[in-house]
């Protein structure tokens, strides 16, 4: 599909008055979501294209302290192609990522500081004084969102005071079983991969999530035709 259409596509509602969560997930036919301990192995050159679009498009990506951790997680730079995309759609030149962590057991030397915007740190009173001094005093904007674990409608509250409403959440399982639990997550991007992963990978929604009912609609599919992997598009 062309770019344009794409963008069309995975626009974010027009004249958010709050928070907009969509989530980006690949997944295995077994509703696995890790291979080896990444998820890199799941998906295809097309799902890579997709996450980058679904960067572009948005004010801020939202993600987990283990997937930053285990995924290597670098700051975002300007690219030339998503400058102007952003620029058209009147958005800031580069999203910031943004960390939710009890620990603040991030490195300050790590590419996650490397980016042309430094990270915000989605914390909590829990978190050792030092390491959040040492955070910040590398350059990230740290929000204390709740005393023992971040109360993560609390940590939307505070992305929207920074003027960051439209939210690409990448995960891990954890987070997303968070907001699942809060009832925070407005859209479900899935690219569903033609491969069984079984193991003991994690699957979209961990930790104490109660039993949900909540059904979505489908609002797009696209394919790979060399491959088969799919990409599916749900709203609440
Ligand atoms: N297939 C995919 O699309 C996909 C996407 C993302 C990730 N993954 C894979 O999933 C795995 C990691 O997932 P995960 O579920 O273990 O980790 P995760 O959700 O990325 O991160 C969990 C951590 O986030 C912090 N956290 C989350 N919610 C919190 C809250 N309400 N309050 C305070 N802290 C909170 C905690 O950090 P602290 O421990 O610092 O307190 C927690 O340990 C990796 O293997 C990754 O490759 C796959």
């Amino acid at each position: 599909m062309p770019q344009d259409e794409l963008i069309e596509q995975y626009r974010y509602p027009a004249a958010l008055e709050r928070a907009y969560v969509r989530t980006n997930f690949v997944s295995s036919l077994d509703g696995g979501v890790q291979l080896d301990g990444k998820s890199g192995g799941l998906g295809n050159a097309d799902d890579q294209r997709l996450l980058g679009l679904l960067r572009t498009l948005a004010d801020v990506v939202l993600v987990g302290r283990v997937t930053s951790a285990a995924e290597a997680y670098g700051g975002v730079s300007a690219a030339e192609e998503r400058l102007a995309i952003r620029a058209k759609l009147g958005l800031a030149p580069v999203p910031p990522i943004a960390v939710v962590t009890a620990s603040c057991a991030i490195d300050p030397q790590s590419s996650l500081f490397s980016g042309d915007v430094k990270p915000i740190i989605l914390t909590c009173e829990a978190a050792p004084v030092q390491r959040r001094a040492l955070l910040t005093a590398a350059g990230a904007d740290l929000a204390i969102c709740g005393g023992e674990r971040v109360d993560l409608p609390t940590a939307l509250d505070a992305l929207e005071q920074r003027g960051l409403y439209r939210v690409i959440c990448e995960g891990g399982p954890h987070l997303a079983g968070g907001l699942a639990t809060a009832d925070l997550i407005d859209e479900i991007c899935l690219t569903l991969s033609p491969m069984l992963a079984g193991g003991d990978a994690l699957r979209m929604l961990e930790g104490p999530v109660p039993q949900l009912t909540r059904t979505l609609s489908l609002q797009g599919v696209l394919r790979s035709d060399d491959t088969g992997h799919l990409f599916l598009r749900y709203t609440r």
